[in-house]
């Protein structure tokens, strides 16, 4: 018995060698390893050999069966291997495959430089939330519901006390909360009105807050660091004014102007033929709104300001329409590598 079985494997193995296509192969499973196939056959026939050969017969049938799988398995590799066409070979002196190179958004490049230039006067970075409560973004903002300046701000409210924040001034409110004077801080962030989108509004916007509370401030130091922010951030031939204004969370208020750097101040479309845009309103912290985060205003005293980085980054850039900085038009966007 374990003679036939030795024939019949290197028969079987010899038909797999010849074999020339899959089908060949399968033939040959079909013959020996198939339902109906041989060595199945001679499984069945192990109860008719006597008990002191069966083990070594076992044996015998199992390694045939192993080793046939085995060579069908590598012969199949070898005919699938044989049709597909020849790997190329490798050539050296190809170019290699080019990653373009990112650049940082225009929006994101005037917040780090900023960040830096306000670093050199000692302000760190603090930050708040886009979803705010009305509390934080108006009423402890001296701003209370009926208050001429929130028709001026159409907010996106979510729920009775809870909206996307107009403004970075709140984030004033959170610092002074949660720490005690003296305070030099900026915080840059993402700010969402219901702006009818035009070449200078868009719903979605960015500011730089500023607050500095100390025992002597002044609306001169205020002029004065906005000036250098100005000169730093522009170059030295920009020119600033700061007209009269209203905020309700600054007395005195005023609006800060920087010349248009695209015209020259001659007037363009950017600066609409005034020379001139609006970068920032500002003032001295309104003693009312110490008085919501528990600072004595008698002890106390500061400014604050808010300014646009999209009106900064156009002028700096030269970008004649907002809704340039929100398409991804990768040929504008790579301008800033
Ligand atoms: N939050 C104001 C706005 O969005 C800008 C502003 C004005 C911020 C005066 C201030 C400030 O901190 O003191 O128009």
């Amino acid at each position: 018995m374990e003679d036939k079985i030795g024939a019949m494997r290197a028969e079987a193995l010899e038909q797999v060698d010849a074999a020339q296509t899959a089908a060949d192969l399968e033939a040959v499973r079909i013959a020996y390893l198939g339902r109906k196939g041989l060595l199945p056959e001679i499984m069945k026939g192990l109860r008719d050999v006597p008990p002191e050969q069966r083990a070594a017969v076992g044996q015998a049938a199992n390694s045939f069966k192993e080793a046939l799988a085995a060579a069908l398995a590598a012969k199949t590799a070898a005919l699938t291997r044989g049709t597909l066409p020849s790997a190329p070979a490798f050539d050296p002196t190809l170019p290699g495959t080019v990653h373009p190179r990112g650049s940082r958004h225009p929006v994101s490049l005037v917040i780090e430089e900023a960040v830096r230039i306000f670093a050199r006067l000692g302000f760190t970075v603090a930050e708040g939330p886009d979803i705010e409560t009305g509390y934080r973004n108006f009423d402890a903002l001296n701003t209370p519901d009926y208050h001429p300046s929130l028709s001026e701000q159409d907010t996106f409210w979510l729920q009775p006390d809870l909206l996307l924040r107009t403004q970075t001034s709140p984030v004033q409110i959170r610092v002074m909360e949660q720490q005690p004077p003296p305070i030099r801080i900026i915080t840059p962030g993402r700010c969402y009105r219901r702006d009818t989108t035009d070449a200078t509004h868009s719903a979605n916007f960015h500011q730089i807050e500023g607050l500095y509370v100390d025992t002597e401030v002044s609306l001169a130091d205020l002029k004065g660091t906005l000036a250098y922010f100005a000169r730093q951030m522009m170059g030295p031939g920009v020119q600033v004014r700061f007209r009269p204004h209203f905020f309700p969370f600054t007395e005195p208020s005023v609006e800060c102007d920087f010349s248009c750097h695209v015209c020259g101040g001659k007037g363009c479309r950017v600066c609409k033929h005034s020379g001139w845009i609006e970068i920032a309103g500002a003032g001295m912290v309104d003693p009312r709104v110490f008085a919501k985060v528990g600072y004595d205003a008698e002890q106390v005293c500061g400014y604050a300001f808010g300014m646009g980085i999209e009106r900064i980054a156009m002028i700096k850039y030269g970008i004649p329409d907002i809704r340039m900085l929100y398409e991804n038009d990768l040929r504008f966007l790579a301008q800033f590598r």
